[in-house]
């Protein structure tokens, strides 16, 4: 979809379908030559309450009246919910060209927003689908008209919710497609990157013992997914991704029922891909070192078994009680890699733990971080981006509770505190560095938002992105 700006009034240009927002309490901003679109709401048939809808057709136009709710609650993510409402009604009608009329006084991040709204809700996967051709046509191109110029914002908000559909299809292709080394190709596919694929035997090389353990019960080859973008001489920040492709459970297998969710165990990987396809093609000025770790954590003859001890790349030995705590198995290791690397900065994003959406649910991600100053980047860029993050405590008396019976750790303790306890065992790989760990197992898919309802939600793109260009300013 094709996203641009003007500081042309919709009814100057070609677009088929205008959409208007409506606040509380406020008539429409400036009415249209001879449109009775005031008329529209004070007969009631267009309402301010938001999301709304009422059509108008006139000027060889249609016009979408849409509410906007009050405008003192009226924020970005409001703007990407509207947008995508918006959207949905749109397409109904066979819009190809729809121009959303900024409102009056808000800032660009609301342009920035009805675009990211509309380019998410026109994410279609239907790539394994016989094309039923009674499907409405796709929607070409979004327009943002306003009184000033929001080139920049659209741009941003377009190439940011392009990034995220990436992420989103990544997710949504499943795991006997999207193999480990799938997604390896597909990163080497990303423009401005160098990409390094790596394999089982540069892992074994590398003494990743951690990983290869989780790899080691699959045929797929499991990949290390290296990625470097530099520009300026800032601090080189890592984004680590966990992209287990999917999560049986291993012999500590998972219960039948949501199974096949666990093709999407690969979502922080997609964050981390798809943030930086957008930080290249904004081209922000900053150093950034992605590691992905993707595997499938399956069962087989060679599989790791509970009881099993491992040796990770810094020295530390794992018992392996539980095969489904291989989340933190693969990061371990791609964490003491971007510190071997140089990172001075680390932020890992992790389908981790269930406990994580038992707490939070899919509207904050948890946060931890050893690292005040990080942590409340990572808390600002979530708020900005609408991908906010709860930050949850670390405490000696949980690192305590890792310490291994036969080995210096173990990756899974009893039923208490799972998502802390996946942070504490991570923290051990990370040295000095400051680190922020954002568990996301409950905001990755089936989040509900309006504009990424099912299936992958691309979550922590835009977070991520926010973070490298606050980092950037
Ligand atoms: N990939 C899962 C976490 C998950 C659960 C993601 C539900 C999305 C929805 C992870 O590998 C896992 O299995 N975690 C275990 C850890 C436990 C064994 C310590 C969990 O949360 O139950
Ligand atoms: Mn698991
Ligand atoms: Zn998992």
């Amino acid at each position: 979809m094709r996203a641009s700006a003007t500081t042309d009034a919709p009814i100057a240009l070609d677009a088929d379908t205008v959409a208007i927002g409506v606040f509380e309490g406020k008539g429409i901003a400036h009415d249209l030559e001879g449109e009775p679109l005031q008329a529209l709401l004070d007969s009631g048939e267009a309402r301010p309450t938001f999301k709304h809808l009422a059509l108008h057709h006139g000027a060889g136009k249609r016009w979408l009246l849409v509410g906007l709710g009050r405008r003192d609650a009226f924020d970005a993510e409001r703007a990407r919910v509207a947008a995508a409402t918006a959207h949905g009604r749109a397409r109904e009608l066979g819009a190809h060209t729809l121009c959303w009329e900024l409102p009056h006084h808000v800032g660009d991040e609301i342009a920035a927003a009805l675009v990211e709204g509309t380019v998410l809700a026109g994410y279609r996967f239907d790539r394994y689908r016989a094309r039923p051709d009674d499907e409405p046509p796709q929607l070409l191109e979004v327009v943002v008209s306003a009184h000033h110029d929001v080139a920049a914002a659209v741009r941003r908000g377009a190439v940011g919710a392009r990034a995220q559909n990436l992420a989103r299809e990544l997710q949504d292709t499943p795991a006997n497609d999207l193999t480990p080394m799938a997604l390896g190709e597909r990163a080497q596919e990303l423009a401005g990157i160098e990409v390094e694929v790596h394999g089982r035997d540069w892992l074994a090389e590398q003494d990743m013992g951690a990983f290869l353990a989780v790899s080691q019960g699959s045929d797929h080859e499991p990949a290390m997914i290296v990625a470097r973008y530099e520009r300026g001489d800032g601090p080189l920040l890592a984004f680590v991704g966990k992209a287990v492709t999917h999560d049986t459970g291993g012999l500590s297998i998972k219960a039948a029922a949501g199974m096949h969710e666990m093709k999407f165990d690969m979502s922080g990987g997609a964050a981390v891909l798809g943030a930086l396809q957008a930080i290249a093609a904004l081209e922000l000025p900053v150093r950034v070192l992605a590691v992905i770790g993707s595997t499938e954590n399956t069962i087989g003859g060679s599989a790791m078994k509970p009881g099993d001890i491992v040796r990770a790349s810094n020295g530390l030995t794992i018992e392996i009680n539980n095969t489904d705590a291989e989340g933190r198995l693969v990061l371990c290791d791609c964490l003491c890699y971007a510190v071997a690397q140089g990172a001075e900065r680390i932020v890992d994003l992790a389908t981790l733990t269930g406990g994580v959406v038992t707490a939070l649910g899919s509207t904050y991600a948890g946060l931890f971080a050893t690292d005040d100053e990080l942590a409340a980047s990572v808390t600002a860029a979530g708020e900005a981006a609408g991908e906010p993050v709860w930050r949850l405590p670390l405490h000696a008396e949980y690192d305590e509770q890792m310490k291994g019976r036969y080995a210096d750790l173990v990756n899974s303790e009893s039923r208490k505190a799972h998502p802390i306890q996946g942070a504490s065992f991570l923290k051990r790989f990370v040295g000095d560095v400051p680190w922020a760990h954002v568990d996301m197992a409950g905001t990755a898919h089936d989040t509900g938002r309006a504009y990424a309802a099912k299936g992958g939600a691309g979550w922590g793109v835009r977070l991520l992105l926010e973070l490298a260009r606050a980092s950037a300013a």
